[in-house]
């Protein structure tokens, strides 16, 4: 699998499509935000994600994701046939968990964590090891595009999509790295209303203001729910539904605050 990878550089494991340095301002400043929020994890702690241990201060946002993940991989899994090899995308994959969960769970599958913050795409390929159908990627997907148009079947960004301006533009390059029938799904990240957009625009530059990394809102981009439903993307859930809420007051479920949506191309 990923015959098209096979020519290029791969120190470290991770396979190179960008150059080395375009990213490193952006880096920076994430990396050291990553780290006052204590969302930089050891090995230790990487290897058990998304369960760390109860006692984390990150224990609550966690049992969220590893809901929500696994909610995504249940709806993979049904897209999976015997014969049929589902081919994988998670840009910004980060440390890596996810796109190792999803290998882990549909072992007939081919999956690529692609990336722009090198730190921790090497932790993620020192940890969850480089396979035939397991990569970690440098670059964006616009890199890719080169390589591999109309190649994947699912493009996944989980917590990631705050990070792309300009989101009409992002889903149409997505849209064109898809085969036919191909699924975007993005989940994990939250969209606001044309009423809450500038409090949520506000509130993100203060935040990075006071964490003492202001560039970073230059790369944190709030989105108009606007700018995506124009695509008729499928909900795949809703917080807000009746059953959810009681879930969640009950502690039983549905902890995850944000949507996850699925657009069909
Ligand atoms: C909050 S993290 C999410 C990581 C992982 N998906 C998760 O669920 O934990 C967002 C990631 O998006 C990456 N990112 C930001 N801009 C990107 C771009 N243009 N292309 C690829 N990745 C990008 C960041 O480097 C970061 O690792």
């Amino acid at each position: 699998m990923f015959d098209w990878l096979t020519s290029l550089p791969r120190p470290n494991g991770i396979v190179e499509i960008a150059c080395h340095d375009d990213f490193d301002r952006f880096t920076q400043a994430y990396l050291q935000v990553r780290q006052q929020e204590g969302r930089l994890y050891n090995d230790e702690l990487l290897r058990q994600l998304p369960h760390p241990p109860p006692s984390h201060p990150l224990a609550p946002e966690w049992r969220a994701r590893a809901e929500s993940a696994h909610r995504l991989i249940q709806h993979l899994k049904q897209q999976t046939t015997a014969t049929a090899t589902l081919r994988v995308l998670e840009i910004g994959c980060g440390n890596g968990w996810l796109t190792h969960q999803i290998t882990a769970a549909l072992t007939s599958s081919a999956v690529i964590g692609l990336d722009i913050n090198r730190p921790e795409l090497e932790q993620a390929a020192h940890i969850f090891k480089p396979a035939p159908n397991l990569a970690f990627v440098f670059g964006e997907a616009k890199h890719l595009a080169a390589h591999a148009p109309a190649y994947f079947d699912i493009i996944i960004l989980a917590s990631a999509v705050q990070y792309f301006a300009n989101l009409p533009a992002q889903v149409r390059l997505w849209q064109n790295l898809l085969r036919p029938n191909g699924q975007i799904h993005i989940l994990d990240s939250p969209f606001y209303t044309k009423k809450t957009l500038p409090k949520a625009k506000l509130a993100s530059r203060q935040y990075y203001q006071r964490l003492g990394v202001p560039e970073l809102a230059q790369h944190y981009h709030a989105h108009d729910i606007t700018s995506w439903l124009q695509f008729q993307p499928r909900l795949m859930y809703d917080p807000s539904a009746l059953k959810n809420r009681l879930l969640r007051r009950l502690g039983l479920g549905a902890f995850s605050p944000f949507q996850w949506w699925c657009l069909h191309v």
